[in-house]
Order: structure tokens, then sequence, then C-alpha cells
């Protein structure tokens, strides 16, 4: 039996109170792995220097080994010591740390070749969460946090989300509230300063980008399927997944909602829609704004994965850049086949 299909640890959630800190910045210290909240989405944190942590990391969450992880600092001073870093990652640092934004690097020997999966580049973000920040501050190390699901499940936006997932797999969960954004980073390659690359869309989209780095900004067309070697071994087509089946459509009709023979499908509109409510009609948004509806989009569909529905229907968002962007390519994993 593997220790994925033997769950029996006894989980427990904090809140963030100093006391809790203090004990969950020494569990750290000593190797040992906190789930905890981040402004993207919730993490899975281990000592990133630690091969038996990140070890803990991949096992926890049945990952492959082949899926490297990132890396949260606290302090810029940290960045040289575990990358090679270049002017154009200083200025998307300066600009947009600490946020949502994940900046890939060469890295330095000290980091362990399993964080990165044995590639020579490191993932690197500066997150914004106060009670993230402060288990970073107080443990003194970098922490490899993946999003703290089992791989390739929808990545968790609350506590409650991440005991779903991981109940019995791990000891600590810090309860940090919903997440602010609720979309993982957005993921930059910058190995080559001259050709910087997208390899995950975010809430900080290519136009912000381009204009700190004063140069256009590629984005990685998502065609890397399962069982490929690829730079970003993790950016699978199928990922961030439910397990009922999800369709997607430029314009979800209300009228289609109505029609009874699809009462036991769920369908989710961006915007609340005029005509059609219903119990298997949903929203995003009231007004479909796209922040509001990021924030919402993983609770909702975990929420509907656990109903009986027997298809999920989802109104793509319309728009070039930035969170409508993020949203349409986390649906298209979401909708992508087994
Ligand atoms: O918002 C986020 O980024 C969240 C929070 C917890 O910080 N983390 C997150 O981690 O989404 P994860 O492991 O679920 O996704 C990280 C992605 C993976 O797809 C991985 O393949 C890619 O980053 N990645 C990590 N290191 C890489 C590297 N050296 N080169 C290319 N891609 C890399
Ligand atoms: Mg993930």
């Amino acid at each position: 039996m593997t220790a994925r299909s033997r769950p029996d640890l006894q989980t427990r959630t904090f809140r963030g109170t100093p006391r809790n800190l203090s004990r969950l910045s020494q569990a750290l210290t000593r190797g040992e792995l906190v789930a905890v909240p981040t402004e993207t989405v919730y993490g899975l944190a281990g000592d990133a220097l630690d091969v038996r942590a990140c070890r803990a990391i991949f096992r926890a969450k049945g990952r492959p080994t082949s899926d490297p992880l990132i890396v949260h600092i606290h302090h810029l001073r940290q960045l040289d010591e575990l990358a090679v870093v270049n002017e154009a990652a200083l200025a998307l640092a300066k600009a947009f740390w600490p946020g949502p934004l994940t900046i890939i690097l060469p890295k330095q020997p000290i980091v362990p070749d399993l964080a990165t999966a044995g590639l020579p580049s490191v993932a690197i973000r500066m997150p914004r969460h106060p009670l993230f920040r402060a288990l970073l501050r107080q443990s003194g190390r970098p922490l490899a946090a993946p999003s703290a699901n089992p791989f390739g499940y929808v990545s968790p936006t609350s506590a409650a989300h991440v005991r779903a997932g991981l109940g019995g797999r791990i000891r600590y969960i810090l309860d940090g509230g919903p997440c602010r954004i609720g979309l993982e980073s957005t993921i930059i390659d910058l190995r080559d300063p001259a050709r910087p690359e997208i390899l995950r869309p975010g809430a900080i989209g290519h136009a912000e980008l381009a204009r700190v780095l004063k140069r256009p900004v590629q984005e990685r067309q998502r065609t890397v399927s399962a069982g490929h070697a690829a730079v970003a071994p993790g950016l699978l087509t199928r990922h961030y997944s439910p397990r009922t089946p999800v369709v997607l459509h430029e314009r979800l009709e209300s009228a289609l909602a109505a029609d009874a023979e699809m009462a036991a499908e769920a369908f989710v509109f961006l915007a609340r829609p005029a005509k059609r409510t219903g119990p298997n009609v949903f929203w995003l948004d009231d007004r479909g704004r796209l922040a509001p509806a990021a924030r919402r989009l993983f609770d909702l569909l975990q929420r509907l994965d656990t109903g009986k529905w027997r298809r999920i229907h989802m109104e793509l968002a319309s728009g070039e850049d930035g969170l409508a962007v993020a949203i349409n390519d986390r649906l298209r994993r979401a909708a992508a086949k087994r």
C-alpha cells in the first residue's frame, strides 16, 4: 500500500495567532510541512533546502517528482542565494513583489535537485499574504510550496479546501481566510532575459510585464500533454480539474439551463443571468467582474464537484489579458480530456 492510499496523520487547523505562528515556524525549521495561505491559492510549505521536506511535499500531494516546486522567499537578499539573477528579474521583483508573480531563473547549487525536478532552473516567488510572510521570516528558510491540493485537482482557496484534499496526509494547516486572488501566480521564464516568456497566466498580465521589461513578452502555447517532457512539466493540459466533466461555452445560453433535459447538469455563468434562475444555475459574480469571479472560481468548482451533477457547463471570460486569460486557462485545463 502506498502512503497516498493510507491517510493516517491527524490534521489540525491553526489560526494565525503569534503563538501558533511561532509553533508552526518551528515545525518548518524541523523539516515538517505546513499548509499556508497565500494571496493566490493555499500552498503546502516545507524547507526548500531540506531534501527530506521536499520529498514529503511530493509524497503528501501524490505529485510526480518530475514536476518542480516554487520556492518562496521573504527578502530580496535571498534571491541571489537561490538563483542567478539578471536585471530583468530585479526590475520585475521591484515592480511586483511581494505579489502573484513567479520568476524562473538559472538555479544556484544550494537548491536541491529534487526541488527543481532536476532542472538547472528554479522558480521563485515572494508572496504577499502576511501570515505566510510571518512564517518565512520566523523560520528564516526559503519555503518550497506547491498548491496544497492532491496532484492534478483544483487548487485550494480556503483552509477547508486544504483539509478536504489533504486531510490525514499533513499535520498542520494555517487558516488565513479565503485567498484574495484565487488563481495561481503568473509564471514568467527569465532564464534568457532577452526572451521573456509567460509559462502560466495569472493576475499579472503580459501587458504589465512588458511595460516593466520594456520588451514584448511571449505566451507559451499551452499544448503540453501528460507524458511529454517540458520546461514546465506541471503545465499539463489537464490540471486543476474537477472529477465531473466540464464543458466550455463562449456564450452560455440561459435557455439551455431551462431545458428539462438539462436538470442534472450545472450551468455556471460569469454574471448573474437576467432571465434564468434555478437549482442548476450558478454565476461567478453578480455583475461578471473578473476579480471577484477569479476569487470564487475554484471554490465553486469544488462545491459543484461534490454535488451530483452529470456535467458542469462553464462560460469563458472575454478579454485578451490578465485575469480573463488566466481564468480561461484554468477553465480549459479543467475541461481537457482525461
Ligand atoms: O500562486 C502560486 O504560484 C502557488 C502558491 C502556493 O505560491 N503555487 C503554485 O505551485 O501554484 P504549483 O507547484 O502548484 O505550480 C508551480 C508550477 C508547476 O506547474 C511547475 O511545473 C512550474 O511551476 N515550475 C516550477 N519550477 C519550474 C522551473 N524551474 N521551470 C519551469 N516551470 C517550473
Ligand atoms: Mg498546483
